[in-house]
């Protein structure tokens, strides 16, 4: 929401790339993008392309096959929840305007950030949804609820796992990855 609303501004007949589109975050921004009527394209491995394509991912790229950076398309997003691509190698791929957000902290990402906020006409984007005040995330939290209920997103479980037997998760996400979200029962 944080990603797609409030730093994208993503509307209807925009273009955005998520690059990780089928863990936790990924899951959801595939559904929040189509809930905002974007045209999508997912990049996951292609063990998740039924579920992104069943959440509503226009295109996918298996990332194991082909570089999405080398297809030469262009977005007015990208959204790298992976954090695998970087500012430079995506600003090309940018449509003028667009923006490249991504989760995941580097030095890179916090220069290009405040310098694309003042040069240029791509911007670079870093955002930390757990630092916001207690009442912004209460607010967003009620529209999930609201869209939820409407049908619109689905919560995407993996495994259910008791907290007791946490390292057989991390031992599962070893060996086979996950899609979607993994929950840990807490007794
Ligand atoms: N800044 C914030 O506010 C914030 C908030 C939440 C999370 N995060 C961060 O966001 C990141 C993602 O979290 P998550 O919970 O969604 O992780 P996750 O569930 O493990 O999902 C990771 C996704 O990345 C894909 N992936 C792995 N290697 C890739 C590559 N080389 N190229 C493209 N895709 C690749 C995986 O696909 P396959 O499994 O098919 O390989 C999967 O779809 C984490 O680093 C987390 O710490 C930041």
């Amino acid at each position: 929401m944080v990603f797609l609303r409030d730093h994208a501004k993503l509307h209807s007949g925009q273009s955005i790339l998520i690059n990780g589109a089928s863990g936790s975050v990924g899951a959801q921004a595939v559904q929040l993008a189509r809930h905002f009527g974007a045209d999508i394209t997912a990049v996951c491995s292609g063990a998740g392309a039924e579920l992104v394509t069943r959440l509503g991912a226009d295109r996918v790229v298996d990332y194991t096959r082909t570089d999405f950076t080398k297809e030469g398309r262009t977005y007015d997003v990208i959204f790298d929840v992976a954090g695998a691509s970087s500012y430079g190698r995506c600003r090309r791929l940018l449509k003028p305007g667009g923006r490249y957000l991504t989760t995941v902290p580097s030095l890179a990402i916090m220069v290009q950030a405040p310098w694309t906020a003042v040069v240029g006409n791509r911007r670079a984007v870093i955002a930390f949804t757990g630092l916001r005040p207690a009442a912004a995330k209460a607010k967003d939290l009620a529209l999930v609820k609201e869209l939820a209920e409407a049908g619109r997103i689905v919560a995407v479980v993996d495994q259910t796992i008791p907290l007791v037997r946490i390292a057989d998760a991390y031992r599962h996400l070893d060996r086979q990855g996950k899609r979607g979200t993994t929950v840990l029962d807490l007794p």
